[in-house]
């Protein structure tokens, strides 16, 4: 039976971590526990944390092994390969295709009943396997998707606008990765469409040139900050807060994460972000719209890329 907020974190790399010490600030676990097939490094991350919870809510941090996934609400797989400076994230994928297996076995030989979030790259194609292998329905075996690279277009767009980006409400589809969709006919800032916003308070333009720049600077958000430091972790962390809180809250909150497409939008046999109701069941139901043709088109082509990778991968 799952205890309804215990948290286990398997990777305790800068993504684990970071998202083990974003979940102890927000409150949102009773227990969180690290798994790393470097046990010394789960055993430092825990204890640095443990360090800080006399300023934090209370919760239960620890490094564990596989035997910590029977009792938990969710499990959050951060462990892998992670990307080189100018690697793309489909390079990553034979690497971590065969991690994903072997963890996706640890788990499912103890539990059934966790929502698992997959995080590790290729996200997408991952996701996949994680939900080929285990059996188990597809809306328990979800990936981060897209969430964060929304909350990256709704931070440009609120920079651009100078607005609130908790104002913005935008949503990119598809791929995490080079071939995701900007979903621009659904972008709207307060209720007012994009298209209409930016004449309206007259402080900028929104031609097609701004928007295809402001997209660009979103899909190379990851490859800037690889470049720079090596790693993106705070970005993805409150993503994946934000998705944890939506399961073990039970919000049925519009998030895009990466679920299998099972015929939405004429799509079949990937995983793929789309918006998507998130709550205790994992994704609940994805929400169907209509598209722009050019957006439609922009969804087939990078649900095929990945379709592709997935043809290709052993499993
Ligand atoms: N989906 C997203 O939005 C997003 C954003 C950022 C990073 N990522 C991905 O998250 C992953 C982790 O990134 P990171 O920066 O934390 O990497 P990292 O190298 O800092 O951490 C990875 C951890 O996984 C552990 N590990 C490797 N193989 C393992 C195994 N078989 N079992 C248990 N632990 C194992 C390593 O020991 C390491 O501690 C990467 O694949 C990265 O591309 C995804």
């Amino acid at each position: 039976m799952p205890k309804p907020r215990k948290v286990v974190i398997v990777g305790a790399g800068n993504v684990g971590s970071t998202f083990a010490y974003t979940i102890m600030r927000s409150g949102l676990a009773r227990e969180i526990v690290l798994i790393d097939m470097d046990r010394e490094r789960a055993e430092g991350e825990a204890m640095d944390l443990n360090h800080g919870l006399f300023f934090a809510p209370p919760v239960s941090i620890r490094a564990g092994d596989y035997d910590e996934c029977a009792e938990a609400a969710v499990i959050v797989i951060t462990a892998g390969a992670r990307q080189q400076p100018g690697e793309s994230r489909l390079d990553l994928v034979q690497r971590n295709v065969a991690i994903c297996k072997s963890i996706m076995s640890e788990i499912t030989s103890r539990t059934s009943e966790a929502i698992v979030i997959m995080v590790t790259n290729p996200v997408d194609v991952l996701t996949y396997v994680a939900q080929e292998v285990s059996g188990w329905p597809h809306g328990r075996i979800l990936g981060s998707g897209t969430v964060l690279d929304s909350a990256r277009f709704r931070y440009l767009l609120s920079d651009h606008c100078k607005v609130d980006p908790r104002n913005v409400h935008a949503y990119v589809i598809g791929e995490h990765g080079d071939s995701e969709v900007p979903v621009w006919s659904m972008t709207h800032i307060a209720g007012v469409p994009m298209s209409q916003y930016c004449p309206l308070t007259c402080r900028h333009t929104c031609t097609d040139q701004d928007r295809a720049a402001l997209f660009d600077e979103v899909r190379e958000s990851a490859y800037h900050i690889i470049e720079s430091k090596g790693a993106t972790y705070y970005g993805v962390s409150m993503a994946l807060d934000r998705i944890t809180s939506a399961i073990l809250r039970d919000e049925n909150s519009v998030l895009t994460v990466s679920v299998r497409a099972d015929g939405c939008y004429g799509l079949e046999g990937v995983c793929l972000s789309l918006p998507a109701i998130v709550n205790r069941n994992g994704v609940d139901r994805v929400i169907e719209t209509e598209l722009g043709a050019n957006e439609q088109e922009a969804l087939h082509r990078s649900a095929k890329v990945l379709g592709d990778v997935i043809a290709q991968i052993a499993l």
